[in-house]
């Protein structure tokens, strides 16, 4: 392998990859950032084509690993057309490049299990799609964009946690840590499920996929489906924090709160909520509020669990959330 390329490298995910695979050592890794600069990172806009173009002709990286999207779900509900343009256009506008500039190019995609509606559970790379909120319907569109190249790799994440000691810290198991950590009560619903996955967990996976010189699609994330009052009850119980500040409520109540609101529907009543798009952005430590129980204006599937056959089948092995959180906590740890 000689050049990697990670678009997102300033966010959650992608700082995580861009420093295990500098880690690794025998590759350059090349990073990018869209509004935050950190050192060793290249400027790029995915929307803008021309940008695309200098930098891939600038990298000629052999592999890219495309984590950048505009990732906040409810973000992603309340600005429909700028979300579509940074996980479709931008895409696109990757791939494009590729099957006319770099053929040879290995493109890794980082998906997700909202494609999925979340009545099912348990699904498996065979299982038809069937999103039910903007965000899922602009990562399926931007899926199938990809799968079309033919040297590509599509990896659907769930629930991503873990730290990262240089970039953005957020997710649900840092918004539970914040909140109780802060004495604030934190309500958690036991009726909606996925699986957890470790972030550290995921370039490994990627790296194993592409030495074997894998193609498609595959589920990768952690091995347990779990609630999020269990998400929550778990991570209490890792970093000492109070469990009792947990309040299990069901997703059912964003329901009752629509009935409540003159027939409109949650996103509508929140569209004409002025003070919402204060309460969805990040605060202070990058945690974002939109784990408020009360505040999410996009529709979040039930159960969208994914069977992991496919990656074990690979020799792939995910940790575990109790031994996952463990490891977050000594990152952490170390970090102070
Ligand atoms: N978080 C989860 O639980 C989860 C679950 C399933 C799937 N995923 C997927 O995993 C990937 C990473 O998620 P994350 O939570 O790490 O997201 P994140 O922290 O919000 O990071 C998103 C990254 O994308 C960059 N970006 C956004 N719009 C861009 C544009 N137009 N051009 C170039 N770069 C752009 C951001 O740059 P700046 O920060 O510099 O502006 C940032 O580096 C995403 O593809 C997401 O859909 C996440």
């Amino acid at each position: 392998m000689t050049g990697i390329l990670i678009t997102g490298a300033s966010g959650f995910l992608g700082r995580k990859l861009y420093d295990t695979l500098k880690a690794v050592g025998d590759m350059p890794v090349y990073g990018t950032y869209l509004t935050k600069p950190q050192e060793g990172l290249i400027s790029l806009d995915i929307t803008d084509p021309e940008q695309v173009r200098e930098v891939l002709n600038r990298t000629k990286p052999d592999i890219i690993i495309h984590a950048a999207a505009m990732a906040s779900v409810d973000i992603c509900e309340q600005r429909q057309e700028e979300a579509y343009n940074a996980n479709v256009t931008g895409t696109r506008n990757l791939v494009r490049n590729l099957v006319s500039h770099a053929d040879g190019c290995t493109f890794v995609f980082i998906s997700t299990d909202y494609v999925f509606d979340g009545s099912k559970g348990s699904y498996t790379e065979e299982d038809a799609p069937n999103p039910i909120n903007h965000y899922g319907k602009t990562k399926l569109e931007a899926e199938r964009a990809v799968l079309a190249y033919s040297r590509s790799l599509v990896v659907r994440v769930s629930s991503l946690y873990g730290y990262n000691p240089h970039g953005v810290n957020h997710g649900f198991v840092h918004f539970v840590i914040s909140n109780l950590s802060s004495g604030k009560q934190v309500r958690a619903f036991y009726d909606q499920i996925n699986c957890p996955t470790l972030i550290d967990d995921i370039a490994p996976a990627i790296l194993k996929l592409l030495r074997k010189k894998k193609t498609g699609l595959f589920h990768l994330c952690g091995p347990k489906a779990l609630s999020r009052a269990d998400i929550a009850l778990e991570t209490a119980n890792e970093f000492k924090l109070k469990a009792s500040l947990i309040e299990r409520v069901s997703i059912e109540r964003l329901s009752f709160r629509q009935s409540q609101t003159g027939g409109k529907t949650n996103l509508e009543k929140m569209r004409g909520d002025r003070s919402f798009s204060e309460q969805t952005r990040p605060v202070t430590g990058g945690v974002s509020e939109h784990f408020d129980t009360s505040k999410q204006p996009a529709e979040r599937p039930r159960n969208s669990s994914l069977d992991t056959s496919r990656i074990r089948a690979e020799g792939i092995v995910m940790h575990g959330f109790k031994a996952g959180l463990k490891i977050m906590r000594e990152q952490m740890a170390c970090a102070i």
